[in-house]
């Protein structure tokens, strides 16, 4: 094959990117040709790359969605990585590999401090730092146990006072967009996305979907098949909690069956007088952290936790997050302070080497590549990164200063609560 190269995505390529889309994938289905145009001109201009070989033929493309994602109740600028696709005749030959190294060093340029994909094959982003952050959980519930809810919350307004239930307007967004990242605040949420102003603004124009506000939460959902999809639910108090999920249910003659794309731990397990569907979907996505610095200056950390933590980074895509660093934590902030550039890791006859990271021997802070990085800022314990061999060194024990330090740092299980 001959070299590759990446460059910016223009409008002329469009056509050749979207015929390489429907190799892939087939054709764009019902509303597909809206999609494309949507998300096209949502990257056009900067977040969409493609690769080329040495006569400029599009070989694949990706894209990076700018999104902003709750970690520790705070919002950060992440990066989306989705419509990755590569020429089937051009397969196997490190096109993909080469985008994906060309998205993560675009994000850094944007200032996307953590990126998100859903991945069909691990191990292409493996190659570029990504771990598995966590699943997209889909709860599933009896209609009748949402509408008895309602009823035992009686009338459709909030608490006293409150605005009464109504459907929502496009000049609504902006206060559904407020009332979601306040409840990613309230919970101390890390992994589920805010939509934009913009992006509700045009999901309430589109009307596919029903939309309900009231003074102090909204509902965004589906229905299709006898089954409705409750996309957004945001409620303050158990009065509005009532209201909207009784809203939800009160259709159980018609769809009996309740999905959910929401918290695993949404408030509603509490006061529902059933249990949720045992069985869960559960589709899994990768992150990767774009920028430490960034990363954890923006991140909200548990307030009572006051912490300071050694790491080794080998980032070789992302030389800025290589080094050894202190992270400290205080007054739910986090900071992470670069001591100097991290040891080259070196074998047991003292040669370099490249790759996974190598131990440090006994005193040395815990060493971790880009994937185990990503792994940590989603929360798998220290100890999970070392059973699966992404990390090294530190101190195996819980003693104050070694895994449990950084285990107390990242604490979370984090979510997605939706498909991009
Ligand atoms: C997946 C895809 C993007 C890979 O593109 P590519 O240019 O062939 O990828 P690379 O040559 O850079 O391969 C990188 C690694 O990805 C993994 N990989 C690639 N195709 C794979 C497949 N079909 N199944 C499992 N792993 C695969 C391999 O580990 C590969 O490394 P290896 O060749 O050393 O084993 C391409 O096959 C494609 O467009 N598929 C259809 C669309 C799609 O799935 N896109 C990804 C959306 S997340």
């Amino acid at each position: 094959m001959s070299e590759l190269r990446t460059r910016d995505v223009v409008e002329s390529d469009l056509p050749s990117i979207l015929a390489i889309r429907n190799r892939s994938f087939g054709p764009l289905g019902v509303g597909g040709e809206d999609w494309w145009r949507r998300v096209s001109a949502e990257t056009l201009g900067g977040r969409m790359l493609a690769v080329v070989d040495d006569g400029g033929v599009v070989l694949g493309a990706g894209r990076i969605r700018p999104y902003e994602q709750a970690w520790g109740g705070r919002h950060l600028p992440m990066g989306g990585v989705a419509g990755v696709y590569v020429e089937p005749s051009a397969r196997g030959a490190g096109v993909a590999t080469t985008l994906t190294r060309a998205l993560v060093a675009r994000m850094g340029e944007l200032g996307d401090v953590v990126s998100c994909l859903f991945p069909t094959t691990a191990t292409l982003y493996r190659r570029s730092g990504y771990e598995i952050g966590g699943t997209q959980p889909r709860t599933t519930y009896a209609a009748h146990l949402l509408r008895d809810l309602g009823a035992a919350g009686a009338g459709r307004g909030g608490a006293d006072g409150a605005e009464r239930l109504r459907t929502a307007r496009p000049d609504d967004a902006q206060r559904l967009h407020d009332l979601a990242r306040a409840a990613h605040a309230r919970h101390t949420a890390s992994g589920p996305m805010v939509p934009s102003v913009a992006a509700f603004r045009g999901m309430l124009e589109r009307d596919e979907l029903n939309a309900y506000v009231l003074g102090d939460g909204f509902v965004v959902y589906g229905l299709s098949d006898g089954a409705v999809t409750v996309e957004h639910l945001v409620a303050t108090t158990p009065e509005s909690a009532a209201t909207l999920w009784g809203l939800v249910g009160s259709g159980s003659s018609a769809a009996p069956t309740v999905h959910t794309y929401l918290d695993p731990r949404d408030p509603v397990t509490l006061a529902l007088g059933g249990l949720a569907a045992t069985d869960v979907q559960q589709v899994p996505w990768m992150a990767r952290v774009v920028d430490l610095v960034g990363a954890v200056a923006g991140r909200g950390f548990a307030p009572h936790t006051s912490v300071e933590a050694s790491l080794v980074v080998d980032d070789s895509d992302m030389p800025a997050n290589s080094g050894r660093w202190t992270l400290t934590l205080a007054g739910g902030r986090g900071t992470a302070t670069r001591i100097d550039d991290a040891p080259t890791p070196r074998d047991g006859r003292g040669t370099e080497v490249g790759g996974p990271p190598t131990s440090t021997g006994r005193g040395e802070p815990l060493r971790v590549d880009a994937r185990g990085l990503s792994a940590l800022w989603c929360g798998w314990s220290v100890s999970r990164l070392r059973q699966a061999g992404l990390a090294t060194g530190g101190d195996p024990g819980r003693d104050a200063d070694g895994d449990a330090a950084l285990d107390a740092v990242f604490a979370s299980t984090p979510y997605i609560n939706e498909y991009f």
